[in-house]
């Protein structure tokens, strides 16, 4: 990969449903037999809290290979206030791109966009190991919790990223995933009839699913 073999730009109205199965393909058997994630982006681009002007897909060869969204979220302070970040996700690269560079690429770029919007940090759930290299930490260190985690349960998979330096310095509070998230959860037909859409595909139970 050199930084001339793809451009990432705005999603438009025409790539939906390339990108859709894009994210289908990606996320397929990775966290749970299956996945939900195609149908959790088709619906959040309909929700009030989705930021289209963060909607990005990354494109190499006239293929779209990588795609990325924000949506606008909260933390709840323990002073009572709330103070606004955004979440991300579904971010993905298609399978046969994984592990070449392409996902950082589009995370940095997204995350430059993301404090140009004015954005002043984001909380999402994530592997560190990836989320680390630009720049994420646990989200405890900075003195976000996640909603109904127990105290001292593992709260690894919870991180944050301020965008504007020291942005949560002040920040004590609780975090919870924006409602549009649970969407396939909440409407498990609906979800079913979407997923019949798509050429069937084999559920497989794999170790390191979380669901
Ligand atoms: C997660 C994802 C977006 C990362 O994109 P990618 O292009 O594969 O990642 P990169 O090649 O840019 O990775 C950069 C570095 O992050 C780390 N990394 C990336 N994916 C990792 C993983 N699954 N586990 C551990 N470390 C990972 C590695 O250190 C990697 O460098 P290396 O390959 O030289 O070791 C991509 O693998 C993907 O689409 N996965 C399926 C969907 C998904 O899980 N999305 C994220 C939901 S939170």
């Amino acid at each position: 990969m050199n930084k001339h073999d793809y451009i990432i730009r705005r999603e438009t109205s025409e790539d939906f449903l390339t990108v859709e199965n894009l994210v289908r393909e990606s996320f397929w058997n990775v966290y749970r037999p299956g996945c939900v994630e195609h149908f959790v982006l088709k619906c959040l681009r309909d929700a009030e809290a989705f930021v289209p002007e963060l909607d990005f897909v990354m494109e190499k060869d006239g293929r779209i290979i990588g795609q990325n969204v924000f949506v606008k979220a909260e933390i709840r302070c323990d002073d009572g206030a709330s103070f606004p970040i955004l979440t991300m996700g579904p971010i993905c690269i298609a399978p046969e791109y994984k592990r070449q560079g392409y996902g950082k690429k589009l995370l940095d770029y997204s995350l430059e966009k993301a404090a140009a919007y004015g954005a002043k940090a984001l909380c999402f759930e994530g592997n560190i190991d990836f989320y680390g290299k630009s720049e994420f930490v646990v989200a405890s260190s900075k003195g976000v919790r996640y909603h109904g985690l127990p105290e001292g349960a593992d709260d690894s998979f919870f991180l944050c990223r301020e965008l504007v330096p020291d942005a949560l310095a002040s920040v004590r509070g609780e975090y919870a995933p924006p409602r549009c998230y649970f969407v396939a959860e909440e409407n498990p037909d609906a979800f079913e009839r979407y997923e019949k859409t798509f050429p069937p595909k084999e559920k497989q139970v794999l170790p390191g699913q979380i669901f």
